[in-house]
């Protein structure tokens, strides 16, 4: 079969598709038939051998997907012909893939796969930052930066589907118009995002989530209501910021990270408790991936450069077979 391989740490611009072994399921496993893949951040680090997990060399690349169960193990729970979600953490950007039972979604009919594959990492993200870490309640206040990308689009839609009042940060008018559409009440820019939000909110915001992280950190905390909290979710701006504790004492204001995928390895279960608790927002349409564009397997180091060259607008995917419903 085809698939996209890491066979060096030296950019996405090195990934290229080539034919290896199908997989074939063990017990407790199945193998599925891809229509779409999603591209996250993480697979931008792994060309470059960046992320915290690390896989030997070469690898197929890609960590969420969405198709068709063409084999099972024995003991699996699932069926051959059913239309399910995955996140395994590697090996998605291929014809098929292998999985674990407890790493597999089954869709409900009304979810196509092509919204499906971009839903995994960022949705379930959103839901275990906002549900499971923040206890988000309805009519509190959310800031969230890199709104118009992947995980910031999935904490928009998610926050605003909760109740919240979003704050969006982004980088571009483009970016700007996308977060409007998805329901944003108030959008600011980056530069300058601290004065515009204390503008609105003269108190500060209940919660800042932060997949960028780099030189806004303090102006994140500076956002903050008394009792605020800060979601640090990742990095995109390169630099790890750290952070003055007395800071935290001045308006009694929390720093918390929030690993998800850390969080799943202690709590098998979790991300199907998480996919329940995200039903209702599934089927209303409150959660549909907003897709920036589709790549073929064969352009799949194009598809990783956009989130590269910060251009992303909602999530990218790649077209493995779209013909499979
Ligand atoms: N903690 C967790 O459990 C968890 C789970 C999933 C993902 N993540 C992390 O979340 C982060 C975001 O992932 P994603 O898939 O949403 O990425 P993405 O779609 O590429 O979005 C990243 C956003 O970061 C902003 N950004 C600022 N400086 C940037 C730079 N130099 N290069 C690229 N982007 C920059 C951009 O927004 P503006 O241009 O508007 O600033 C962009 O929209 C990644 O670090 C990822 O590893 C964490």
């Amino acid at each position: 079969m085809r698939a996209v391989q890491v066979t060096t740490l030296e950019g996405p611009e090195h990934v290229a598709v080539a034919e290896v072994e199908a997989p074939t399921p063990g017990p407790g496993q199945v193998v599925i038939e891809v229509s779409h893949a999603g591209v996250t951040f993480p697979e931008l680090l792994q060309t470059r051998g960046m992320y915290q997990v690390k896989h030997p060399l070469p690898f197929t690349l890609g960590s969420e997907a969405a198709g068709i169960v063409s084999a099972v193990g024995e003991g699996s729970r699932f069926s051959v012909g059913d239309r399910v979600a995955t996140i395994t953490g590697k090996g998605t950007f291929a014809e098929f893939l292998l999985a674990n039972d407890e790493q597999v979604l089954l869709l409900p009919d009304s979810l196509s796969l092509e919204a499906a594959a971009g839903i995994p990492m960022n949705v379930l993200t959103a839901d275990f930052t906002l549900r499971v870490r923040a206890n988000l309640q309805p009519g509190r206040t959310l800031l969230v930066h890199g709104a118009a990308g992947g995980l910031g689009s999935a904490l928009v839609q998610l926050g605003l589907a909760m109740g919240a009042e979003v704050v969006a940060v982004v980088s571009t008018e483009e970016k700007a118009q996308v977060v409007r559409d998805l329901g944003a009440q108030h959008v600011v820019f980056a530069d300058g995002f601290k004065d515009a939000v204390l503008e609105i909110f003269p108190d500060g915001v209940d919660f800042v989530a932060d997949p960028v992280g780099g030189d806004r950190f303090t102006d994140s905390i500076r956002s903050l209501r008394r009792y605020g909290q800060v979601l640090v979710l990742g990095f995109t701006a390169g630099e790890i910021p750290t952070v003055k504790v007395n800071r935290l004492l001045l308006k009694n204001v929390a720093v918390s990270g929030v690993a998800w995928g850390e969080a799943t390895r202690d709590d098998r279960n979790l991300i199907h408790s998480q996919w329940e608790a995200i039903t209702d927002h599934l089927a209303s349409g409150a959660l549909d991936p907003h897709i920036h564009g589709h790549f073929p397997l064969e352009r799949a180091a194009e598809a990783i450069a956009v989130l590269d060259e910060r251009a992303v607008l909602g999530k990218v995917l790649l077209d493995v077979n779209p013909s499979l419903t």
